[in-house]
């Protein structure tokens, strides 16, 4: 297969995505998107890309695109997805896939039916301070997992203080919730690094409120469906550095992050402990870069490190070679439902939520269209 031509909607992060594609062998930006007409001009110009437009239907019009970026605001990704692929465009999605079952189940469908790729766009994945973990722990050297933990912490403050007043994250219609906003980060790698899938949620809000009156921290509890449990805590509110703290324990060993961070470029200390140092006082320390790929030195390592460019190679893989991507639709279902039932425990006042399956899903709406699968 030739050049992917893709186009990118929403140039905030979609800035980052752009940049990740035009290092990417085998792809191509040529059309960019934002309601923002001043910004997609400048950002068309800026990078040398031929077609600019303001109205995503336009975009989708474009017979010259094999795929589409999403990086438009949190609740609106699910209704873009559906349309670009219904448009015939493959889709990288930003997180989270989308804010209802129902658009995650219709996302599933559409791809598998049109045989389209859908990848959604959890770059933690490609952090290469968790490489290492996730093929330990898939390989057993853990043993069996029974618990993992995963946090997303992020001052809103942070966040807000580079973009405009009234941000949506923040505006009271649409607020960016706390599991389906930076939560995906936690949700979909604390479940990549255990491997199964979520099957019953709990959750609960704190209830103090932040200074633009949204929620700002949630807790939620999951059981997994080997019967182990995760923790993962979402908070915009607290006061401290940026953390994605994991930690995973297995019957024969331990792996802990450690919470004290720093930059995406700098390098981080990970703690792993195995049952063959039984007795140890200590856990062994292993110092390592923290979101940047060294063998990847010549890419240009931004904010998020070399974890876009590796995500947006793994998706143009997919396309041309005709695989199914890493975080392919059934991958980013099972990670999004399961925030979607957290959310919905923690909005009721807690209690368990099951999580379904995309089967389940899809079996119930099709029973109750009478009987017609998608
Ligand atoms: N993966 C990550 O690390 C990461 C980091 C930042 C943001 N994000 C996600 O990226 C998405 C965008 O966040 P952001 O911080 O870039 O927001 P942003 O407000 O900075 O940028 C969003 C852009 O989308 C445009 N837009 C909104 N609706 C549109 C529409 N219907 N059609 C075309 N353009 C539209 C806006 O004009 C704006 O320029 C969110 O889902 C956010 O959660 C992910």
């Amino acid at each position: 297969m030739g050049e992917i031509r893709a186009g990118v909607v929403g140039l905030g992060q979609g800035g980052s995505h752009l940049r990740a594609l035009q290092l990417t062998e085998g792809a191509r930006v040529v059309a960019v998107c934002d309601l923002d007409r001043a910004l997609a001009e400048r950002v068309a110009r800026e990078h040398g890309i031929p077609r600019h437009y303001t109205a995503l239907d336009d975009l989708l019009s474009d017979d010259g695109l094999d795929a589409v970026v999403i990086a438009t605001p949190d609740h609106l990704h699910g209704q873009h997805a559906i349309r670009a692929l219904e448009a015939g465009k493959h889709v990288l999605s930003e997180i989270p896939m989308a804010t209802s079952l129902e658009e995650c189940a219709r996302i599933v469908e559409l791809a598998e039916r049109a045989g389209l790729k859908y990848q959604m766009g959890n770059q933690v994945r490609y952090a290469f301070c968790l490489r290492d973990v996730r093929r330990l722990v898939s390989g057993g050297a853990f043993g069996e997992v029974f618990y993992g933990e995963g946090e997303y912490l992020h001052n809103m403050g942070e966040v807000l203080a580079r973009r405009s007043p009234g941000h949506w994250r923040v505006a009271p219609s649409n607020p960016q919730t706390t599991l389906l906003g930076g939560g995906p980060h936690a949700i979909d790698t604390l479940r990549w690094l255990m491997g199964g899938r979520f099957v019953e949620a709990q959750a609960y809000h704190a209830a103090q409120r932040s200074e633009w009156h949204t929620l700002h921290t949630t807790s939620a509890l999951f059981r997994t469906d080997s019967g182990a449990v995760a923790k993962v805590t979402v908070s915009y509110g607290m006061v401290r550095p940026y953390c994605l703290y994991f930690s995973v324990y297995g019957t024969r060993g331990s792996f802990e992050r450690t919470r004290d961070q720093g930059e995406a470029t700098e390098d981080t200390v990970n703690y792993l402990y195995h049952d063959a140092l039984s007795g140890a006082s200590r856990m062994i320390p292993v110092t390592l870069p923290n979101w940047r790929n060294p063998s990847l030195d010549a890419v240009s390592a931004r904010g998020h490190g070399t974890m876009e460019v590796e995500q947006a190679c793994d998706f143009v893989r997919a396309i041309r070679e005709d695989a199914e991507p890493p975080l392919g639709p059934r991958e980013a279902f099972d990670s999004i439902a399961a925030g979607v039932c957290a959310l919905r425990s923690a909005e009721r006042g807690g209690g368990p939520v099951r999580v379904p399956s995309y089967e389940e899903l899809s079996g119930a709406v099709a029973s109750e269209e009478g009987g017609r699968r998608p």
